[in-house]
């Protein structure tokens, strides 16, 4: 958001948005929000042993990996392995391209080896002796399979790391008959207006969940880097994080200081946001929430309304 001009969206959306600065700043954590709320889920047990933790978007796989570590539950990581599977435009910010975040991609095969990744015969990166289980292929094809193969069981957490618009979009009608009231959904780039956030606008939109947000923290991405088993090598990567962020990533628009958009932002903006947007710098784009209220996905309703289901 601190890409975009929100006055490009319809006043519903804007006003969606504003509610969510003002919701999300009360709500601030110190650490990542995956593991945050990974780690506040009960212990496995025979009552909520077919609830489903899902990693969408898994990259070297070490979102998967620590989410199971701090749930102790089984994790199911969804990728492609082969990258982004449509061009992301990032608000008004950049566009990364689809393919991008291979693991061919140099920086892959640089970090698998410094973090211990090995990937077996199907391409797919080892387990590393986590409870993990890795699925490959576009969730376009993979997702409906998969909650096919495990009928009724429902989505206790989603963790959406696709970024696209598209793809969010697609994940959430995919899962949403396997929501619950209870249902942890976390968004690892909601702060970017027109993917994540705006896909999820429209789904609870369209079915008029009920939900409140619960987590505003880190996002998982430099996590990979602190899997970096030498400490020495680590720090390369730590300034090719800093070199990235400052020239390509938020901390861009710093240069961009006297432009009209930035003038508007400082000048137009309520202190609060601009207090908000200060605090967002950096990592800090996750955000979690929990569905309280299944509006019209409710299945007790759908079966009431239907009886032949
Ligand atoms: C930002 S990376 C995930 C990073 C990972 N969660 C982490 O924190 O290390 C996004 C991943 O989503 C995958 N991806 C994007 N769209 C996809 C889709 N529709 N189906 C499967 N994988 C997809 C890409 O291959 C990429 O590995």
């Amino acid at each position: 958001m601190y890409a975009r001009d929100i006055k490009v969206y319809d006043e519903a959306y804007r006003a969606f948005i504003h509610r969510s600065l003002a919701d999300l700043r009360r709500c601030k954590i110190g650490g990542h929000t995956l593991l945050w709320e990974a780690s506040q889920l009960a212990a496995p047990s025979p009552q909520n042993a077919r609830e489903l933790l899902l990693d969408l978007g898994v990259w070297l796989g070490w979102s998967t990996r620590l989410a199971a570590d701090a749930s102790g539950r089984t994790v199911y990581g969804f990728d492609t392995f082969e990258g982004l599977v449509e061009d992301w435009q990032v608000d008004d910010q950049m566009v990364i391209k689809s393919g991008t975040f291979s693991l061919s991609e140099p920086l892959a095969q640089r970090l698998m080896p410094d973090t211990g990744v090995t990937l077996d015969a199907d391409g797919l990166p080892a387990a590393l002796g986590r409870n993990v289980q890795f699925i490959k292929g576009m969730t376009y094809d993979t997702l409906a399979p998969f909650l096919a193969s495990r009928p009724d069981d429902p989505i206790r957490l989603f963790h959406m790391d696709l970024d696209t618009y598209e793809s969010c979009q697609h994940a959430l009608e995919a899962c949403k008959d396997r929501f619950v009231e209870g249902s942890i959904l976390v968004f690892d780039e909601y702060l970017v207006t027109n993917a994540e956030m705006l896909a999820f606008y429209e789904f609870q939109n369209k079915y008029q969940l009920e939900w409140r947000y619960r987590a505003w923290g880190l996002e998982m991405w430099e996590m990979n880097v602190e899997m970096v088993t030498s400490a020495w090598k680590r720090v390369p990567y730590y300034f090719l994080a800093v070199a990235v962020y400052w020239v390509i990533g938020n901390g861009n628009f710093a240069w961009a200081f006297f432009s009209k958009r930035f003038w508007r932002f400082w000048l137009g903006a309520p202190t609060g946001d601009i207090g908000f947007m200060l605090g967002a710098a950096g990592q800090r784009k996750s955000v979690s929430l929990e569905i309280t209220g299944l509006g019209t996905l409710d299945r007790t309703n759908q079966r009431n309304n239907n009886p032949d289901k």
